[in-house]
This record gives C-alpha cells, structure tokens and sequence, in this order.
C-alpha cells in the first residue's frame, strides 16, 4: 500500500488509499453530468474516475496540489480532466446543476461551523436533482479518542444548545493532547506542521441535521474507518474514526 501524503498548506494529508466512499461517487456519475472532487490534493480519487472513463473536475484551494496531479497524469485522460483553484465556502466555479456528484473526502474538518453550512448550500446548487453529495470528515469519536474529557463537554454543549461544539483550535494545548495520544499508540508524526489552525469534530446527528435542513436527504451516514490513515512513513496508523456520509440533492 502507498503511504498518505503530507500536503503543501498543512491541511493533512492525502491519504494512502482511495475514499472508503469512492463507489458511491464514482456511481453517481449519470453519463451526462460530469463529478468534482473538492480537495482533490494529488488526484488519489479524481484518478479513479478518469480510469473509468468519467469527466471530472479536481479542485483545491492550493494550485501545487494540481500542478502535481496533472504532472502525474497520463496523457490518455487529460481530454477527461479540468482542474480548478477553488475554496470552500467561498467557490465552486461552475455554473449550478453542473455535477452528478460531489465528493468532498478529509477536507470539511477544516471548516467552521458557519463555513460547513455555506459549503453546504454551495455544493446543493452545483449538483443536478437527485445528484450525490459523498463525504467524510473527523468525527466526534476521533475527539473522543483524543481527550474523553473534550467529548463529554462536546456532548454537553450539544444538549444544551450550542451548535458547533466540535471547531477545536489547533493551540499548543490541544495539539499536545492529539501528539500524546497518537504517540502513546507509537505512531510518529507530528501535528503540529500538518493541520493549520482548527479541526472540526463532528457528530453524525450534527452533519445529517444540516444537510437535510439544506434539502438533501441521507442515503447513508455512520462512524467508521478509512484504511488510508497510514502515516507517511508506514509506522503506524491514525485512528479511524470519521465520518461517512452520502447524501442526495432532493
Ligand atoms: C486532508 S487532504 C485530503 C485529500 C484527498 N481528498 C484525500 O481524501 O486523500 C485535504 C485537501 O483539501 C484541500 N482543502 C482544504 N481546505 C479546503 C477548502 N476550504 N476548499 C478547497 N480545498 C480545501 C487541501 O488543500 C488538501 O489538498
């Protein structure tokens, strides 16, 4: 197996392997209507959806990412493949009901609670009726590995009202904790280089409440695993604990 790689703008890492959701977008392709790849970085699954003969737009908010995606990428699927800068919540620059589906793989952690409903509304109006909306994302039980402690408070807030309990900044204090964690499995990396300035634990209840609020419905949505968390240098594995989410534009 490949090892995930670190990415340009410490927003984590590509991961060693393809979404544990990649079926679900590459078979919302409806033949007309081409698929995105939000936070594509190097291509890991807009590389799946060319091999299979579908058009489809990579975009990421950093361009090195897709210089080195279509460096990499053989000629027989350019005439596939279009790449754009483009930032969550900001922009998807195409016009609406353009894509069959969406996916958004490791990338929504990185967002502020108001940034994931913006995000959310934009990627609503880029997709054709019934298109799919594939997702993962650090859950509320990733926090709990980190610090039981944070989840019972997480959990509190949530009853008490408070919307987004899970936008964790990245200080000394919480990295520490997540360093500690991950050290204490004897996995070796180091977090405070790879992941910016928040991540954003969330709960299934919490993700599925927004997006049907934003008139999609839930095809499926659980905790699991992705077999891509593998640390860059094969030592070990991050905890498995995100977030699975398929949704369907109503
Ligand atoms: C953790 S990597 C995940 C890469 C890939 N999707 C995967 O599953 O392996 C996150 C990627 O999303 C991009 N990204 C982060 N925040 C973004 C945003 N707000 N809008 C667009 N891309 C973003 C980063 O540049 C990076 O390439």
């Amino acid at each position: 197996m490949s090892s995930a790689i670190a990415t340009l703008n410490n927003r984590g890492y590509q991961m060693a392997t393809p979404s544990p959701l990649l079926q679900d977008w590459l078979s919302s392709y409806d033949g007309q209507h081409p698929l995105l790849d939000i936070g594509c970085a190097y291509g890991i699954n807009t590389y799946k959806a060319l091999e299979l003969g579908i058009p489809t737009v990579s975009m990421d908010l950093e361009k090195k990412h897709l210089d080195i995606l279509l460096q990499n990428m053989d000629k027989e699927y350019r005439h596939l493949s279009t790449c754009v800068i483009g930032e969550l919540p900001y922009s998807i620059p195409f016009s609406d009901n353009y894509f069959s589906g969406i996916l958004c793989a490791e990338v929504i952690h990185f967002l502020d609670g108001k940034s994931i409903e913006t995000s959310i509304d934009l990627i609503y109006r880029k997709l054709v009726p019934n298109g799919k909306f594939v997702m993962t994302m650090a859950s509320d039980k990733l926090l709990e590995y980190i610090d039981k402690d944070m989840h019972t408070k997480f959990q509190d807030d949530l009853e008490n009202g408070i919307k987004w309990p899970g936008e964790m900044p990245m200080d000394a204090e919480f990295t520490k904790k997540f360093q500690n964690i991950i050290e204490n499995d004897g996995i070796r990396s180091e977090i405070d280089h790879i992941f910016g300035n928040l991540l954003h634990f969330c709960s299934v209840e919490q993700i599925t409440e927004v997006l049907q609020h934003r008139g999609f419905g839930i095809l499926h949505a659980n905790v699991g695993e992705h077999p891509g968390y593998e640390d860059p240098e094969g030592l070990g594995t991050v905890p498995k604990r995100i977030l699975l989410v398929v949704a369907q534009k109503l």
